[in-house]
């Protein structure tokens, strides 16, 4: 898979060297390529902005030299697989089944805003040209531009790609996982940590009870933390024993 990220501080995508999805990019699973959007502008200071129309506070990111920018990154507009991401704070919310679908597309270009965002014409003119352009949110609440959302984005959809997590078994069991429920708590050595031990079932080797405990601790955890997700769980991936918890 190709990821492309257009970006004004395209320093801020250097932790993609790492881990992971650094690996990735190395063994070849994962071509990804940052941009600085000023490459694009055409005036002596780079400019990438200018004061909103209708008045108000702030700068608006010019479609002029988005355009030219997103004209050279995608590679074939219009093709199937080929997706314009832009991260905004008033996007449909982005949740592991958005990455697990894009973790199928052949180019993903991120598009950063900064400021107040990007002219709204942009994405008006992608979709016009047959580009599937998604709108997406991390969260309710406001950074101060696309970067950090870029950095989940490719990280998300990154670590489903065949090949870059080692263990494929290590995608099935974890929240947000198909069974839409929270990860149960997991322990390591020693089994008494000043005083505190690890849950007896754990040690029993007795792989039903275990995997009926971790089961329990997943639901109550969901209950508790998030009962909106519990809320939205498929009564046909209940057994039951889960409707006791
Ligand atoms: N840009 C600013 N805030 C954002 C958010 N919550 N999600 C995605 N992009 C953003």
């Amino acid at each position: 898979m190709r990821i492309d990220v257009v970006s004004i501080f395209p320093d801020y995508l250097a932790a993609l060297d790492l881990s992971l999805v650094g690996k990735a990019r190395t063994a070849g699973l994962l071509d990804l390529r940052v941009h600085d959007l000023r490459d694009w502008a055409t005036d002596r200071h780079r400019t990438v902005d200018d004061t909103p129309f209708g008045g108000g506070a702030g700068m608006v990111m010019r479609p002029d030299v988005w355009s030219r920018a997103l004209d050279d990154v995608i590679e074939e507009p219009g093709a199937p697989g080929v997706r314009l991401v832009v991260p905004t704070p008033s996007g449909e919310v982005f949740t592991q089944r958005t990455a697990e679908a894009w973790a199928g597309e052949r180019q993903l270009v991120v598009a950063c805003g900064r400021y107040e965002g990007i002219d709204a014409r942009v994405v008006e003119h992608y979709r016009a040209t047959g580009v599937e352009v998604s709108e997406v949110s991390i969260g309710d609440y406001v950074l101060n531009g696309g970067e950090v959302a870029a950095l989940v984005v490719v990280e998300a959809v990154g670590r489903l790609l065949p090949g870059v997590v080692g263990n494929p078994e290590s995608l099935v069991e974890e929240s947000h996982g198909a069974a839409g429920l929270l990860e149960y708590p997991v322990y390591t050595k020693p089994a008494d940590w000043d005083g505190r031990e690890v849950p007896d079932v754990l040690l029993s080797g007795h792989h039903g009870r275990i995997a009926r405990w971790r089961r329990d601790q997943a639901l109550e955890r969901t209950a508790r933390r998030r009962p909106d997700l519990v809320a939205r769980l498929d009564p046909a991936t209940l057994d039951r024993s889960d409707r006791d918890v």
